[in-house]
């Protein structure tokens, strides 16, 4: 197995050869930085998708509480009963649920910038890092950010439960795609 031997000279080398002789011996399996930024992460016990400092990778790491998936149940339609933004999910998960009329939506709590987390400013989606604005659609309205935020897919199960899925993403022109909504029958 290629990918356990990889594992197996690394360890060997920091037990043997202490942290003088890592870059050496795991140069020769990667380059230097992806070994630096991997050992850095493990020794800080951080997620290679946060930085510490906000995780840009929020999108594609496992929901908490859903099963190690990037499905994410957000309660049922009862939980949106009115026209808007809703930023109960935006904390944990990165999501914003969006109502319009019998239509409920899913976007991306990321801003599109540099990926910093957004946040719902009544009617507005605001990124407070370098000061991009969205509409309740999604689309930017203000720079830096040049392009709108992500929809997320959505459905609704048997019980019904809205359930986003972090996974797949869907552009502006996608927002008639079934599977960009759920009409409430
Ligand atoms: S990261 Fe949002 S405006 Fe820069």
């Amino acid at each position: 197995m290629e990918g356990g031997s990889r594992v197996s000279i690394i360890v060997v080398s920091f037990v043997s050869g202490g942290l003088n002789r890592l870059p050496e011996i795991a140069m020769a399996e990667m380059n230097r930085r992806e070994f630096v930024t991997t050992l850095a992460a493990a020794a800080a016990g951080i997620c290679l998708s946060c930085g510490g400092d906000v995780c840009f990778g929020a999108d594609a790491a496992p929901a908490p509480g859903a099963g190690g998936t990037n499905k994410v149940d957000i309660g049922t339609a009862a939980d949106y009963p009115s026209d808007g933004l809703y930023d109960k999910y935006l904390k944990d998960q990165k999501i914003i649920i969006s109502r319009e009329g019998d239509k409920i939506r899913a976007l991306s709590g990321l801003c599109t910038h540099k990926g910093f987390p957004v946040t719902v400013k009544g009617k507005e989606i605001v990124c407070p890092k370098h000061g991009s604005r969205f509409d309740e659609t999604g689309k930017n309205t203000k720079a830096p950010a040049a392009s709108p935020l992500f929809h997320l897919g959505i459905s609704q199960n048997a019980d019904g439960h809205l359930i986003v899925d972090k996974a797949k993403k869907l552009g502006m022109k996608e927002l008639e795609d079934p599977s960009s909504f759920v009409k409430l029958g």
